[in-house]
């Protein structure tokens, strides 16, 4: 454990800033709120915090729209506020890793209004402009290009048409980006989450994309063609290999991608000689159905084809997808839980999983989404995995004073911290129990991943180091399932009564359960 970076033994925790701590009460999370929740992070056992764009933006797309890569948007406070918030989390002991939206920019940065007010401006040619459009289509649906009256050609938006597409081919938009990294770097933040990694350069013959042969019905029309020219081109890894470089000339500093591609390539991602992200994030437990082979599968996948050296990294939730808790169910997330922390690797959490957060059904009237509101009702909207944090009993959830920007779940009069703090079976304290169990037991962290094994609805492997063998148990399935074993002790159940229970050569597990099992040596 000593030779490790610190974020390689870490567990992340994701703030999504809106709907996290509201401070002032208009109704939205801001970094004051975060400040005030620092020390039940700290309680909870996590190492770093994400903070999702806190940027100047006109929240087209809720930050992901930067205005200002320099700056702090006003709804979540000044650069004060981020300042005090960065020296709170230092004092306690977290590290705090911003969002990098390095892709594209507001169309309200001055860059693009310099840009577009004319073909001769110098900053034409720091966005996507072109006579013609070719076929390549926005991730939110429909084209990707859109028209420009006053100067007659088009450029290209990979997300909402305010959100024009930087050009990385460009030196100047290269230097000023990385301009802003430094920036945050000097402020003394502990790295980036970069957002959309895979898709920052383009084909600089803008070819257009095959046609996708799944396409059907009721998918996004971004899904149409597939993304052969306008995503994860070749060049993409000199820009990663050059990002990773003024990130390591910073001492303890962390580079993470947000990648969405087959496992292949998503290992390119790590770079020649390991120079480029240290953490592509890896995403497979949120796209593989739920049963014990196939999660086997894609474990044994993944750590299949780590290239060696390559640290690994797991995620169970974040803002663009639904709710783990919502995706396998409520009594399965408590075994998805035991997976993630008993896995090798980063791992990071999503704010709210800890409690059992759902999917909130959001009324037509309160939605704010743009993925949602750019393509009605085939599923796209990510408001249901948004809504504010549940901290308390009260008519708002503790979230703010004023009315919360989206709805709350109509669960959170039961579920939420302040309910769950107090009962010993809660979801809260079993994500305590599983964090704690990964610092005190570093096999969990260092130790190698073998014997993994199917069998019906179980799913066991170990985690094994010189002195320490842990076997973990999870039962997918609803019914109760008989495990073999070896002499042992139960170190945590996902049912705590099960705690130190002393085992032989064969346990029972009931329906959703999971057992981490010290074996005597
Ligand atoms: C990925 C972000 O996670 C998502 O929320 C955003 O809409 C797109 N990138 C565009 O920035
Ligand atoms: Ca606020």
């Amino acid at each position: 454990m000593r030779n490790l970076a610190w974020w390689q033994p870490a567990v992340i925790y994701e703030v999504y800033p809106r709907s996290f701590q509201d401070s002032n009460g208009d109704g939205i999370g801001d970094l004051d709120g975060i400040v005030q929740r620092l020390d039940y992070l700290v309680k909870l056992g996590v190492d770093a915090i994400w903070v999702a764009p806190i940027y100047r933006s006109p929240m087209a797309d809720f930050g992901y729209d930067v205005a200002d890569y320099c700056s702090v948007d006003p709804i979540f406070g000044t650069m004060r506020d981020f300042d005090r918030l960065l020296e709170e989390a230092h004092r306690r002991d977290l590290k705090l890793i911003l969002d990098f939206v390095p892709n594209h920019s507001s169309d309200q940065h001055p860059w693009f209004i310099e840009s577009r007010s004319s073909r001769e401006n110098s900053k034409r040619d720091w966005y996507l402009w072109r006579d013609e459009p070719n076929n390549w289509m926005s991730n939110f649906g429909g084209s990707g290009w859109e028209w420009d009256e006053r100067t007659k050609q088009y450029y290209y938006h990979s997300f909402l048409k305010e959100q024009p597409d930087l050009n990385w081919r460009n030196p100047e938009v290269r230097t000023a980006m990385y301009d802003a990294l430094r920036f945050w770097l000097d402020k003394g933040v502990d790295g980036f989450r970069v957002d959309v990694m895979w898709l920052l350069i383009k084909d600089d013959q803008y070819r257009d994309n095959p046609p996708n042969p799944q396409y059907g019905l009721g998918q996004s029309s971004g899904n149409s063609f597939l993304p052969v020219y306008n995503s994860n081109r070749p060049e993409v890894h000199d820009l990663v290999a050059e990002m990773r470089a003024l990130i390591d000339s910073y001492p303890g500093r962390v580079l993470i991608g947000e990648i969405y591609l087959p496992l292949k390539d998503l290992m390119t991602y790590y770079g020649q000689d390991l120079k480029g992200a240290n953490l592509p994030f890896n995403f497979l437990l949120l796209q593989t159905p739920w049963n014990a082979q196939a999660v086997a599968q894609v474990i044994s996948e993944y750590m299949g084809v780590l290239p060696p050296g390559a640290w690994p990294n797991w995620v169970l939730g974040n803002h663009d997808n639904a709710r783990i808790a919502t995706r396998v169910g409520v009594l399965q997330a408590a075994i998805a839980a035991m997976l993630l922390f008993t896995l090798p690797g980063t791992l990071t959490i999503y704010y709210g999983e800890e409690i059992g957060m759902t999917n909130v059904l959001i009324p037509p009237e309160d939605m704010q989404d743009p993925a949602e509101k750019n393509q009605p009702g085939i599923g796209m909207g990510r408001d249901p995995e948004r809504s504010p944090m549940v901290w308390d009993r009260s008519i708002t959830a503790g979230f703010t004073r004023g009315r919360p920007w989206l709805p709350l779940g109509e669960d959170h009069w039961t579920l939420n911290v302040e309910v769950e703090q107090g009962n010993e079976a809660s979801v809260l304290n079993l994500y305590r129990r599983l964090i704690a169990l990964r610092r005190a037991h570093s096999v969990l962290v260092v130790g190698v991943l073998r014997s993994l094994t199917v069998y019906g609805n179980l799913l066991s492997f170990e985690r094994a180091a010189d002195k320490e063998r842990l076997l973990i148990l999870l039962n997918f399935g609803n019914g109760p399932v008989q495990a073999a074993t070896e002499a042992g002790i139960v170190i945590t159940g996902t049912d705590s009564r099960r705690n130190m229970e002393r085992v032989n050569n064969l346990v029972e597990l009931q329906g959703s359960e999971g057992l981490v099992i010290a074996i005597t040596p």
